[in-house]
Protein backbone atom coordinates (compact mmCIF):
# COMPACT_ATOMS: atom_id res chain seq x y z
CA UNK A 1 0.00 0.00 0.00
CA UNK A 2 1.37 3.43 -0.89
CA UNK A 3 3.20 5.32 2.36
CA UNK A 4 -0.06 8.40 1.94
CA UNK A 5 -2.52 5.41 2.04
CA UNK A 6 -1.35 4.20 4.87
CA UNK A 7 -0.73 7.27 6.72
CA UNK A 8 -4.82 8.19 6.01
CA UNK A 9 -5.51 4.99 7.15
CA UNK A 10 -3.96 5.98 10.45
CA UNK A 11 -5.19 8.99 10.55
CA UNK A 12 -8.39 8.40 9.97
CA UNK A 13 -7.98 5.51 12.66
CA UNK A 14 -6.73 7.77 15.40
CA UNK A 15 -9.69 10.08 14.53
CA UNK A 16 -12.22 7.49 15.10
CA UNK A 17 -10.43 6.46 18.74
CA UNK A 18 -10.70 10.03 18.94
CA UNK A 19 -14.29 9.91 18.71
CA UNK A 20 -15.05 6.74 20.73
CA UNK A 21 -13.25 8.17 23.75
CA UNK A 22 -14.97 12.11 23.36
CA UNK A 23 -16.32 13.60 26.74
CA UNK A 24 -19.83 15.01 26.12
CA UNK A 25 -20.15 18.03 27.66
CA UNK A 26 -23.11 20.48 28.49
CA UNK A 27 -24.37 22.58 25.47
CA UNK A 28 -23.24 26.60 25.56
CA UNK A 29 -25.37 28.36 27.78
CA UNK A 30 -26.62 25.00 29.33
CA UNK A 31 -25.94 23.55 32.90
CA UNK A 32 -26.51 20.61 35.01
CA UNK A 33 -28.05 21.55 38.20
CA UNK A 34 -26.20 19.43 40.87
CA UNK A 35 -27.28 17.54 43.98
CA UNK A 36 -24.94 19.88 46.21
CA UNK A 37 -27.20 22.90 44.41
CA UNK A 38 -30.66 21.40 45.16
CA UNK A 39 -31.24 22.00 48.87
CA UNK A 40 -31.55 25.77 47.48
CA UNK A 41 -33.85 25.07 44.57
CA UNK A 42 -35.82 22.84 47.25
CA UNK A 43 -36.38 26.01 49.56
CA UNK A 44 -37.27 28.45 46.55
CA UNK A 45 -39.68 25.83 45.31
CA UNK A 46 -41.47 25.56 48.59
CA UNK A 47 -41.04 28.71 49.50
CA UNK A 48 -43.41 29.92 46.42
CA UNK A 49 -45.61 26.67 46.49
CA UNK A 50 -46.66 28.09 50.09
CA UNK A 51 -47.17 31.73 48.75
CA UNK A 52 -49.41 30.31 45.56
CA UNK A 53 -51.37 27.87 47.81
CA UNK A 54 -51.91 30.98 50.59
CA UNK A 55 -52.80 33.33 47.68
CA UNK A 56 -55.16 30.91 46.12
CA UNK A 57 -53.12 30.26 42.59
CA UNK A 58 -53.52 27.03 40.78
CA UNK A 59 -50.75 25.37 39.70
CA UNK A 60 -50.44 24.59 35.53
CA UNK A 61 -47.93 22.92 33.73
CA UNK A 62 -47.49 24.03 30.19
CA UNK A 63 -45.41 22.48 27.44
CA UNK A 64 -41.50 24.06 26.81
CA UNK A 65 -42.50 23.62 22.83
CA UNK A 66 -45.34 26.33 21.88
CA UNK A 67 -45.99 27.64 18.28
CA UNK A 68 -43.60 30.32 17.10
CA UNK A 69 -46.10 32.80 16.52
CA UNK A 70 -47.94 32.60 19.83
CA UNK A 71 -44.69 34.43 20.91
CA UNK A 72 -44.40 36.52 17.27
CA UNK A 73 -47.88 37.73 18.48
CA UNK A 74 -47.83 37.60 22.34
CA UNK A 75 -44.53 38.91 23.33
CA UNK A 76 -44.20 41.24 20.48
CA UNK A 77 -41.76 39.71 16.56
CA UNK A 78 -39.78 42.90 17.62
CA UNK A 79 -38.39 42.41 21.14
CA UNK A 80 -35.29 40.55 21.77
CA UNK A 81 -36.53 37.71 23.15
CA UNK A 82 -38.41 36.95 20.10
CA UNK A 83 -36.59 38.70 17.46
CA UNK A 84 -32.93 37.57 18.52
CA UNK A 85 -33.24 35.34 21.13
CA UNK A 86 -35.44 31.89 20.45
CA UNK A 87 -34.96 28.62 19.75
CA UNK A 88 -36.82 27.94 16.91
CA UNK A 89 -37.27 25.10 14.48
CA UNK A 90 -39.62 23.52 11.74
CA UNK A 91 -40.78 19.85 13.06
CA UNK A 92 -41.11 16.85 10.67
CA UNK A 93 -44.63 18.03 10.12
CA UNK A 94 -43.67 21.59 9.12
CA UNK A 95 -44.96 23.35 11.79
CA UNK A 96 -42.80 26.39 13.43
CA UNK A 97 -42.59 25.88 16.72
CA UNK A 98 -39.72 27.16 19.65
CA UNK A 99 -38.60 26.45 23.05
CA UNK A 100 -40.68 28.99 24.96
CA UNK A 101 -38.84 31.94 26.06
CA UNK A 102 -41.04 33.18 28.74
CA UNK A 103 -44.45 31.59 30.35
CA UNK A 104 -47.44 34.33 29.87
CA UNK A 105 -48.37 34.08 26.00
CA UNK A 106 -48.86 30.08 27.00
CA UNK A 107 -50.56 30.46 30.24
CA UNK A 108 -53.08 33.18 27.87
CA UNK A 109 -52.98 30.58 25.44
CA UNK A 110 -54.42 27.72 27.80
CA UNK A 111 -56.64 30.35 29.38
CA UNK A 112 -58.34 30.20 26.12
CA UNK A 113 -57.67 27.26 25.04
CA UNK A 114 -59.57 25.27 28.35
CA UNK A 115 -62.49 27.68 28.27
CA UNK A 116 -61.27 29.14 31.38
CA UNK A 117 -62.74 32.68 30.71
CA UNK A 118 -65.71 30.67 32.15
CA UNK A 119 -64.09 30.19 35.52
CA UNK A 120 -64.80 32.80 38.63
CA UNK A 121 -62.51 35.79 37.84
CA UNK A 122 -59.72 36.50 38.26
CA UNK A 123 -58.23 33.06 37.14
CA UNK A 124 -55.05 32.90 39.07
CA UNK A 125 -52.50 30.89 37.68
CA UNK A 126 -49.35 30.02 38.74
CA UNK A 127 -46.22 27.25 36.76
CA UNK A 128 -42.42 27.04 37.11
CA UNK A 129 -40.27 25.30 34.69
CA UNK A 130 -37.30 26.23 32.31
CA UNK A 131 -37.34 28.93 29.23
CA UNK A 132 -34.77 29.39 26.40
CA UNK A 133 -33.24 32.48 25.30
CA UNK A 134 -30.00 32.42 22.91
CA UNK A 135 -28.32 35.06 24.31
CA UNK A 136 -24.81 35.33 25.05
CA UNK A 137 -24.05 33.64 28.28
CA UNK A 138 -22.48 35.24 31.03
CA UNK A 139 -22.87 35.46 35.10
CA UNK A 140 -26.26 35.16 36.19
CA UNK A 141 -27.59 34.82 32.36
CA UNK A 142 -28.44 31.29 30.95
CA UNK A 143 -29.58 30.08 27.71
CA UNK A 144 -31.50 27.74 29.74
CA UNK A 145 -33.03 29.23 32.87
CA UNK A 146 -35.62 28.97 35.35
CA UNK A 147 -38.57 31.18 36.13
CA UNK A 148 -41.77 30.31 38.14
CA UNK A 149 -44.37 32.80 37.97
CA UNK A 150 -48.20 34.28 38.45
CA UNK A 151 -50.89 35.22 36.18
CA UNK A 152 -54.14 36.85 37.40
CA UNK A 153 -56.34 36.85 34.32
CA UNK A 154 -59.64 39.20 34.09
CA UNK A 155 -59.28 41.49 36.86
CA UNK A 156 -59.00 45.14 36.38
CA UNK A 157 -58.55 46.62 40.10
CA UNK A 158 -54.79 48.04 40.65
CA UNK A 159 -54.89 46.23 43.88
CA UNK A 160 -53.98 42.96 41.90
CA UNK A 161 -51.43 44.64 40.79
CA UNK A 162 -50.49 45.41 44.43
CA UNK A 163 -50.79 42.07 45.42
CA UNK A 164 -48.79 40.79 42.94
CA UNK A 165 -45.75 42.53 43.69
CA UNK A 166 -46.72 41.88 47.43
CA UNK A 167 -46.31 38.10 46.80
CA UNK A 168 -43.05 38.74 44.95
CA UNK A 169 -41.73 40.44 48.13
CA UNK A 170 -43.02 37.73 50.59
CA UNK A 171 -41.25 34.73 48.65
CA UNK A 172 -37.91 37.16 48.80
CA UNK A 173 -38.50 37.42 52.43
CA UNK A 174 -39.23 33.62 53.05
CA UNK A 175 -35.70 33.57 51.12
CA UNK A 176 -34.43 35.87 53.42
CA UNK A 177 -32.80 38.28 50.36
CA UNK A 178 -31.78 41.47 51.54
CA UNK A 179 -31.78 44.49 49.79
CA UNK A 180 -34.19 44.08 47.30
CA UNK A 181 -35.62 47.55 45.20
CA UNK A 182 -38.38 47.76 43.52
CA UNK A 183 -38.86 49.75 40.24
CA UNK A 184 -41.97 50.96 39.06
CA UNK A 185 -44.11 52.62 36.18
CA UNK A 186 -46.80 53.20 34.11
CA UNK A 187 -46.58 53.23 30.38
CA UNK A 188 -49.94 54.00 29.78
CA UNK A 189 -52.92 52.70 27.42
CA UNK A 190 -54.28 52.30 23.81
CA UNK A 191 -55.94 55.33 25.13
CA UNK A 192 -52.46 57.96 25.96
CA UNK A 193 -49.82 55.98 24.43
CA UNK A 194 -50.43 56.82 20.99
CA UNK A 195 -50.38 60.71 21.66
CA UNK A 196 -47.37 59.88 24.19
CA UNK A 197 -45.26 58.08 21.20
CA UNK A 198 -45.71 60.65 18.87
CA UNK A 199 -44.38 63.17 21.50
CA UNK A 200 -41.44 60.96 22.24
CA UNK A 201 -40.86 60.04 18.28
CA UNK A 202 -40.57 63.55 17.90
CA UNK A 203 -37.80 63.82 21.10
CA UNK A 204 -35.99 61.20 19.65
CA UNK A 205 -36.05 62.01 16.04
CA UNK A 206 -34.32 65.82 17.14
CA UNK A 207 -31.45 63.58 18.65
CA UNK A 208 -31.38 60.80 16.47
CA UNK A 209 -27.67 61.22 15.58
CA UNK A 210 -26.82 59.99 19.18
CA UNK A 211 -28.48 56.68 19.38
CA UNK A 212 -27.17 53.74 19.10
CA UNK A 213 -27.99 50.96 15.81
CA UNK A 214 -30.67 49.17 17.25
CA UNK A 215 -32.17 52.44 18.90
CA UNK A 216 -32.32 53.71 15.78
CA UNK A 217 -34.33 50.71 14.65
CA UNK A 218 -36.49 50.80 17.38
CA UNK A 219 -37.33 54.24 16.59
CA UNK A 220 -39.51 52.72 13.70
CA UNK A 221 -40.45 49.39 15.31
CA UNK A 222 -41.30 50.43 18.99
CA UNK A 223 -39.83 53.87 20.31
CA UNK A 224 -40.75 53.50 23.78
CA UNK A 225 -37.99 50.76 24.25
CA UNK A 226 -35.19 53.16 23.39
CA UNK A 227 -36.20 54.48 26.82
CA UNK A 228 -34.48 50.89 28.58
CA UNK A 229 -31.55 50.86 26.38
CA UNK A 230 -28.64 50.64 28.11
CA UNK A 231 -26.27 52.06 25.76
CA UNK A 232 -24.69 55.38 27.41
CA UNK A 233 -25.11 57.50 24.92
CA UNK A 234 -28.56 56.54 24.70
CA UNK A 235 -29.27 56.70 28.55
CA UNK A 236 -28.24 60.65 27.62
CA UNK A 237 -30.88 61.29 25.32
CA UNK A 238 -33.11 59.42 26.91
CA UNK A 239 -32.87 61.41 30.30
CA UNK A 240 -34.43 64.63 29.23
CA UNK A 241 -37.24 62.45 27.28
CA UNK A 242 -41.00 62.92 28.11
CA UNK A 243 -41.82 60.50 30.38
CA UNK A 244 -45.09 58.29 30.43
CA UNK A 245 -46.19 59.31 33.84
CA UNK A 246 -46.51 62.90 32.90
CA UNK A 247 -48.92 61.59 30.16
CA UNK A 248 -51.20 58.99 31.34
CA UNK A 249 -55.19 59.43 30.21
CA UNK A 250 -57.30 59.99 33.43
CA UNK A 251 -57.68 55.89 33.81
CA UNK A 252 -54.50 55.36 33.82
CA UNK A 253 -53.18 57.99 36.17
CA UNK A 254 -56.47 56.77 38.78
CA UNK A 255 -54.81 52.90 38.01
CA UNK A 256 -51.42 54.24 38.96
CA UNK A 257 -52.20 56.45 41.91
CA UNK A 258 -54.24 53.66 42.94
CA UNK A 259 -51.58 51.35 43.03
CA UNK A 260 -48.46 53.56 44.85
CA UNK A 261 -51.59 53.73 47.47
CA UNK A 262 -51.95 49.90 47.83
CA UNK A 263 -48.07 49.41 48.08
CA UNK A 264 -47.94 52.69 50.70
CA UNK A 265 -50.82 50.91 53.00
CA UNK A 266 -48.46 47.43 52.75
CA UNK A 267 -45.25 48.84 53.39
CA UNK A 268 -43.46 48.09 50.46
CA UNK A 269 -41.13 50.89 49.07
CA UNK A 270 -41.15 51.64 45.56
CA UNK A 271 -38.42 53.78 43.41
CA UNK A 272 -40.56 55.62 40.25
CA UNK A 273 -38.44 54.62 37.18
CA UNK A 274 -39.60 56.57 34.01
CA UNK A 275 -36.88 54.35 32.01
CA UNK A 276 -38.73 51.36 33.21
CA UNK A 277 -40.95 50.07 30.09
CA UNK A 278 -39.83 45.96 29.83
CA UNK A 279 -38.89 44.40 27.14
CA UNK A 280 -42.01 42.63 25.96
CA UNK A 281 -44.67 44.17 24.07
CA UNK A 282 -48.10 43.13 25.95
CA UNK A 283 -47.32 45.37 29.36
CA UNK A 284 -50.01 48.54 29.64
CA UNK A 285 -50.29 50.31 32.37
CA UNK A 286 -48.55 49.07 35.43
CA UNK A 287 -44.58 47.71 34.72
CA UNK A 288 -42.42 46.56 37.53
CA UNK A 289 -39.18 45.33 38.37
CA UNK A 290 -37.12 43.44 40.90
CA UNK A 291 -33.83 44.59 41.98
CA UNK A 292 -31.07 42.78 43.93
CA UNK A 293 -27.84 44.58 44.84
CA UNK A 294 -25.15 42.60 46.04
CA UNK A 295 -22.34 43.35 47.69
CA UNK A 296 -19.95 44.68 45.37
CA UNK A 297 -22.86 47.01 44.64
CA UNK A 298 -23.99 45.09 40.91
CA UNK A 299 -27.35 45.28 40.83
CA UNK A 300 -29.44 41.51 38.98
CA UNK A 301 -32.56 41.93 37.78
CA UNK A 302 -34.68 39.40 39.85
CA UNK A 303 -38.27 39.55 38.37
CA UNK A 304 -40.34 41.65 36.82
CA UNK A 305 -43.92 41.96 35.29
CA UNK A 306 -47.06 44.28 35.05
CA UNK A 307 -50.50 44.83 33.65
CA UNK A 308 -51.38 43.26 29.97
CA UNK A 309 -54.99 44.10 29.27
CA UNK A 310 -54.72 43.48 25.47
CA UNK A 311 -52.38 40.27 25.21
CA UNK A 312 -55.81 38.18 25.63
CA UNK A 313 -57.68 39.88 23.46
CA UNK A 314 -54.32 39.55 21.12
CA UNK A 315 -54.27 35.95 21.49
CA UNK A 316 -58.27 35.65 20.07
CA UNK A 317 -59.85 35.84 22.86
CA UNK A 318 -62.25 38.38 24.28
CA UNK A 319 -61.40 41.75 26.21
CA UNK A 320 -59.76 40.63 29.35
CA UNK A 321 -57.91 42.71 31.70
CA UNK A 322 -54.98 40.67 33.44
CA UNK A 323 -51.76 41.18 35.59
CA UNK A 324 -48.80 39.49 36.50
CA UNK A 325 -44.69 38.76 37.27
CA UNK A 326 -42.22 36.28 36.59
CA UNK A 327 -38.84 35.72 38.53
CA UNK A 328 -35.47 34.02 37.69
CA UNK A 329 -35.13 31.08 39.66
CA UNK A 330 -31.10 30.72 38.77
CA UNK A 331 -30.74 33.90 39.83
CA UNK A 332 -32.69 33.90 43.43
CA UNK A 333 -30.43 30.49 43.91
CA UNK A 334 -27.58 32.98 43.17
CA UNK A 335 -28.49 35.55 45.50
CA UNK A 336 -29.63 33.15 48.28
CA UNK A 337 -26.23 31.42 48.37
CA UNK A 338 -24.57 35.00 49.15
CA UNK A 339 -27.45 35.32 51.91
CA UNK A 340 -27.78 33.66 55.48
CA UNK A 341 -30.73 31.19 54.38
CA UNK A 342 -31.07 27.54 55.43
CA UNK A 343 -31.39 25.68 52.29
CA UNK A 344 -33.91 22.94 52.21
CA UNK A 345 -32.22 19.47 53.32
CA UNK A 346 -34.66 16.47 53.26
CA UNK A 347 -35.01 14.35 56.44
CA UNK A 348 -32.42 11.51 56.41
CA UNK A 349 -32.73 8.05 57.08
CA UNK A 350 -31.87 6.49 60.85
CA UNK A 351 -32.02 3.20 60.20
CA UNK A 352 -29.50 1.17 58.11
CA UNK A 353 -30.65 -2.07 56.58
CA UNK A 354 -27.36 -4.60 56.33
CA UNK A 355 -27.66 -8.01 54.79
CA UNK A 356 -25.11 -10.96 54.63
CA UNK A 357 -25.59 -14.00 52.24
CA UNK A 358 -27.28 -14.22 49.21
CA UNK A 359 -30.17 -15.69 51.10
CA UNK A 360 -30.40 -12.54 53.09
CA UNK A 361 -29.63 -10.20 49.94
CA UNK A 362 -32.61 -11.80 48.11
CA UNK A 363 -35.14 -11.10 51.15
CA UNK A 364 -33.70 -7.57 51.69
CA UNK A 365 -35.41 -6.02 48.83
CA UNK A 366 -38.68 -6.79 50.43
CA UNK A 367 -37.84 -5.88 53.90
CA UNK A 368 -36.58 -2.82 52.57
CA UNK A 369 -40.25 -2.24 50.69
CA UNK A 370 -42.34 -3.01 54.15
CA UNK A 371 -39.98 -0.77 55.98
CA UNK A 372 -40.10 2.21 53.44
CA UNK A 373 -44.41 1.47 53.30
CA UNK A 374 -44.74 1.50 57.06
CA UNK A 375 -43.01 5.18 56.90
CA UNK A 376 -39.65 4.14 57.96
CA UNK A 377 -36.90 6.19 56.04
CA UNK A 378 -33.93 3.16 55.42
CA UNK A 379 -30.27 3.29 54.27
CA UNK A 380 -28.85 0.13 52.65
CA UNK A 381 -25.42 -0.57 50.37
CA UNK A 382 -27.19 -3.63 48.95
CA UNK A 383 -24.27 -3.87 46.45
CA UNK A 384 -21.72 -4.38 49.15
CA UNK A 385 -21.47 -8.07 50.38
CA UNK A 386 -19.34 -7.58 53.67
CA UNK A 387 -20.68 -6.82 56.85
CA UNK A 388 -17.80 -4.66 58.09
CA UNK A 389 -17.85 -2.48 55.46
CA UNK A 390 -21.39 -2.23 56.08
CA UNK A 391 -21.37 -1.06 59.42
CA UNK A 392 -19.10 1.40 58.40
CA UNK A 393 -21.50 2.88 56.10
CA UNK A 394 -23.83 3.01 58.81
CA UNK A 395 -21.60 4.70 60.90
CA UNK A 396 -21.07 6.95 58.67
CA UNK A 397 -24.55 8.51 57.97
CA UNK A 398 -24.77 8.19 61.57
CA UNK A 399 -27.59 5.55 61.10
CA UNK A 400 -29.34 5.30 65.06
CA UNK A 401 -30.25 1.96 64.69
CA UNK A 402 -28.51 -0.91 61.91
CA UNK A 403 -30.66 -4.04 61.18
CA UNK A 404 -29.16 -6.97 59.87
CA UNK A 405 -30.42 -9.98 58.28
CA UNK A 406 -27.71 -12.84 58.00
CA UNK A 407 -28.94 -16.13 56.46
CA UNK A 408 -30.26 -17.60 59.63
CA UNK A 409 -32.25 -14.75 60.23
CA UNK A 410 -33.35 -14.51 56.61
CA UNK A 411 -34.28 -18.45 56.74
CA UNK A 412 -36.61 -17.63 60.40
CA UNK A 413 -37.58 -14.55 59.50
CA UNK A 414 -36.06 -12.39 62.10
CA UNK A 415 -34.07 -9.16 61.91
CA UNK A 416 -30.48 -8.62 64.10
CA UNK A 417 -31.68 -4.94 65.98
CA UNK A 418 -28.50 -3.50 66.56
CA UNK A 419 -28.38 0.10 68.72
CA UNK A 420 -25.98 2.11 67.55
CA UNK A 421 -25.82 4.49 70.24
CA UNK A 422 -25.58 1.50 73.32
CA UNK A 423 -24.07 -1.05 71.15
CA UNK A 424 -26.50 -3.51 72.10
CA UNK A 425 -28.38 -5.97 69.85
CA UNK A 426 -31.21 -8.61 70.15
CA UNK A 427 -32.53 -10.73 67.33
CA UNK A 428 -36.41 -11.08 66.99
CA UNK A 429 -39.04 -11.77 64.66
CA UNK A 430 -39.28 -9.48 61.45
CA UNK A 431 -42.93 -8.57 61.85
CA UNK A 432 -42.19 -7.13 65.32
CA UNK A 433 -39.26 -4.70 64.04
CA UNK A 434 -40.97 -2.19 62.53
CA UNK A 435 -43.12 -1.54 66.28
CA UNK A 436 -39.81 -2.04 68.13
CA UNK A 437 -37.57 0.44 65.53
CA UNK A 438 -40.39 3.21 65.62
CA UNK A 439 -40.36 3.13 69.63
CA UNK A 440 -36.87 3.20 69.49
CA UNK A 441 -36.59 6.23 67.16
CA UNK A 442 -39.01 8.03 69.06
CA UNK A 443 -37.81 7.19 72.31
CA UNK A 444 -34.22 8.77 70.35
CA UNK A 445 -36.16 11.93 69.62
CA UNK A 446 -37.39 12.93 72.88
CA UNK A 447 -33.89 12.08 73.97
CA UNK A 448 -32.38 14.53 72.14
CA UNK A 449 -34.87 17.21 72.43
CA UNK A 450 -34.40 17.02 76.40
CA UNK A 451 -30.15 17.47 75.67
CA UNK A 452 -31.44 20.28 72.92
CA UNK A 453 -33.42 22.27 75.44
CA UNK A 454 -31.02 21.16 78.52
CA UNK A 455 -28.21 22.81 76.35
CA UNK A 456 -30.52 25.90 75.62
CA UNK A 457 -30.84 26.47 78.96
CA UNK A 458 -26.96 26.03 80.21
CA UNK A 459 -26.39 28.85 77.18
CA UNK A 460 -29.22 31.15 78.93
CA UNK A 461 -27.96 30.77 81.85
CA UNK A 462 -24.05 31.47 81.06
CA UNK A 463 -25.00 34.64 79.02
CA UNK A 464 -26.74 35.75 83.04
CA UNK A 465 -23.89 34.65 84.18
CA UNK A 466 -21.51 36.92 81.92
CA UNK A 467 -24.81 39.67 82.05
CA UNK A 468 -24.27 40.27 85.53
CA UNK A 469 -20.44 40.12 85.81
CA UNK A 470 -20.50 43.13 83.04
CA UNK A 471 -23.09 44.89 85.39
CA UNK A 472 -21.15 44.05 88.38
CA UNK A 473 -18.06 44.90 86.65
CA UNK A 474 -19.39 48.61 85.34
CA UNK A 475 -20.91 49.36 88.90
CA UNK A 476 -17.60 49.26 90.01
CA UNK A 477 -16.09 51.15 88.06
CA UNK A 478 -18.19 53.27 88.89
CA UNK A 479 -17.80 54.03 92.09
P1 LIG B 1 -38.72 38.85 32.03
O1 LIG B 1 -38.34 40.14 32.66
O2 LIG B 1 -38.32 38.65 30.64
O3 LIG B 1 -40.29 38.71 32.21
O4 LIG B 1 -38.13 37.67 32.89
C1 LIG B 1 -38.36 37.58 34.27
C2 LIG B 1 -37.08 37.22 35.00
O5 LIG B 1 -36.49 36.04 34.44
C3 LIG B 1 -35.96 38.25 34.89
O6 LIG B 1 -36.15 39.31 35.79
C4 LIG B 1 -34.74 37.42 35.26
O7 LIG B 1 -34.64 37.27 36.66
C5 LIG B 1 -35.08 36.07 34.65
N1 LIG B 1 -34.35 35.90 33.38
C6 LIG B 1 -34.66 36.41 32.19
N2 LIG B 1 -33.76 36.03 31.26
C7 LIG B 1 -32.83 35.28 31.90
C8 LIG B 1 -31.64 34.58 31.50
N3 LIG B 1 -31.24 34.56 30.25
N4 LIG B 1 -30.94 33.90 32.45
C9 LIG B 1 -31.36 33.88 33.74
N5 LIG B 1 -32.48 34.50 34.17
C10 LIG B 1 -33.22 35.19 33.27
C11 LIG B 1 -41.02 37.68 31.72
O8 LIG B 1 -40.55 36.65 31.32
C12 LIG B 1 -42.53 37.90 31.82
N6 LIG B 1 -43.19 36.68 31.32
C13 LIG B 1 -42.93 38.22 33.24
C14 LIG B 1 -44.41 38.41 33.39
C15 LIG B 1 -45.29 37.50 33.87
N7 LIG B 1 -45.08 39.49 33.07
C16 LIG B 1 -46.36 39.31 33.32
N8 LIG B 1 -46.49 38.08 33.79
Amino acid sequence: MPRKKVENKQKESMRKKKRKNKRFQTVRGMRDILPAEQPYWQKLRKSVEKIAVDYNYQRIDLPILEAVELFERGTGKNTDIVDKEMYKFKTKGKEEVCLRPEGTPSAVRAYLQHGMRTWPKPVKLSYSGPMYRYDRPQEGRYREFFQFGFEAIGEQDAILDAQMIQMAMQIFRKLKIKNVSLYLNSIGCSECRPSYNKLLISYLNNRKKSLCMDCKRRLKTNPLRVLDCKEEKCTQVVSQAPQTVDHLCGDCKTHFTSLLEYLDEIEISYSLRPQLVRGLDYYTKTVFEFFAENDEGTQAALGGGGRYDYLVKKLGGPDTPAVGFACGMDRLVNVMKEGDINPYYPPKPKIYLAQLGDTAKKKSLKIFEELEKSGIMVAESFGRGNLRSQLSQANKIKAEIVLIIGQREALDGTVILKDMNSGGQETMPFDKTIKEVKKRLKKNAELAKKIIAQQAKEKVKIARKKMTKAKNKSKKSKK
